[in-house]
């Protein structure tokens, strides 16, 4: 079955198409420009551009398939969380598209989807994530730690108390005058720095559980800033980059020690950072790192939740089309 999977929950318009489980399209119409002058996102904007190219981008998702909407056997859309304006457009028109060509509808949790990105990555050396694994969800919006024991059987181990890590890596980088979102210039310009010039503590070391937290370290980058406006920004850069991955990792190494789990799937846009994937790399952990167009947000990864949902057993009824979204 073919599944037309939507996510608007913030500033991307993704539609993916999913047959049996493999990802035949997947579009992602990024906002990224429209908000960059602003240096964060602009929920209203984010709506109205949603509402503008959501037509378009299902459109090209059915043509990068070379597929007809008729081939459609079930439409699934993010129900949140995310900026409530965004969900509404991929949700509204999710439910519409499912009401009028009589397939079912599924409402699909954002972080569900992240989980559900691993699922699709084209089986390497390494073979398909199936559960049970650890996950690690690290983006501008969400950092958490989930045990996957089953589809269905998805528990949060923790989350950050503050900043999520990816939101974290872009308010460094703007005291960094590195621009918006400079999650990705930051760690460029970490290659050249030395990580251990600026000796920042582990945050919430020694604590019990699986919580994350950055802003203390955020605090601590704009602390020096303000003290010495010439010292050296790689250094800095590659210092912080260095703590925040050890975070992650470390609180990741603990989980797997803490459950049995052996195998580890990294998702969201911090997925792309080089130091994460080569420490990781350090672990005894399989570490399945999806391709970033799919650890990113896209719509691909919603059908992906949703079919593995089917697979599960789980059976969409008439009352999912009252799905509202939750921000
Ligand atoms: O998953 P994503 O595309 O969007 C959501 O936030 O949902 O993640 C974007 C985040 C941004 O905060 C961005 O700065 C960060 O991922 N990011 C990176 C890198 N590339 C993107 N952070 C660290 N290193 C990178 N190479
Ligand atoms: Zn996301």
């Amino acid at each position: 079955m073919v599944i037309l999977g939507i996510d608007t929950s913030c500033d991307d318009t993704g539609v993916g198409l999913v047959e049996d489980g493999v990802v035949r399209a997947n579009v992602v119409a990024s906002q990224t420009a429209l908000h960059a002058p602003f240096g964060g996102v602009m929920p209203e904007q984010a709506s109205r551009e949603h509402l503008a190219v959501i037509g378009s981008v299902v459109d090209r998702a059915l043509a990068e398939a070379g597929l007809g909407l008729e081939a459609v056997g079930a439409v699934a859309a993010t129900y949140g969380p995310g900026l409530v304006g965004a969900l509404l457009v991929g949700l509204s028109y999710a439910k519409a598209l499912a009401w009028a060509r009589g397939v079912p509808f599924i409402p699909v949790h954002h972080l569900e989807g992240h989980i559900a990105s691993a699922l699709g990555a084209p089986d390497s050396a390494r073979g398909r994530a199936e559960p049970p694994f650890l996950c690690l969800i690290a983006s501008g919006g969400h950092t958490s730690l989930f045990e996957v024991r089953a589809w269905g059987e998805i528990r949060e181990l923790g989350r950050t108390r503050d900043d999520a890590a990816g939101e974290a890596f872009d308010k460094a980088a703007r005291l960094l005058g590195l621009g918006y979102p400079g999650g990705r210039a930051l760690s460029q310009l970490a290659e050249t720095g030395d990580p251990e010039a600026f000796p920042f503590p582990l945050p919430l070391k020694g604590q019990a559980g699986f919580d994350f937290s950055f802003s203390g370290l955020k605090t601590a980058v704009a602390r020096l800033v303000a003290a010495s406006p010439d010292l050296n920004k790689a250094d800095l850069a590659a210092s912080f980059e260095r703590v925040v991955v050890e975070s992650l990792v470390s609180t990741a190494l603990r989980a797997a020690d803490a459950t049995g789990h052996t195998t580890l799937v990294v998702a969201g846009g911090v997925a792309a950072n080089r130091r994460l994937r080569e420490r990781l790399q350090d672990t005894p952990l399989r570490v399945h790192v999806p391709p970033l167009s799919l650890a990113t947000d896209n719509g691909a990864m919603i059908a992906l939740a949703a079919h593995a949902r089917l697979k599960s057993g789980f059976r969409p009824t008439s009352a999912s089309l009252e799905a509202d979204a939750v921000p």
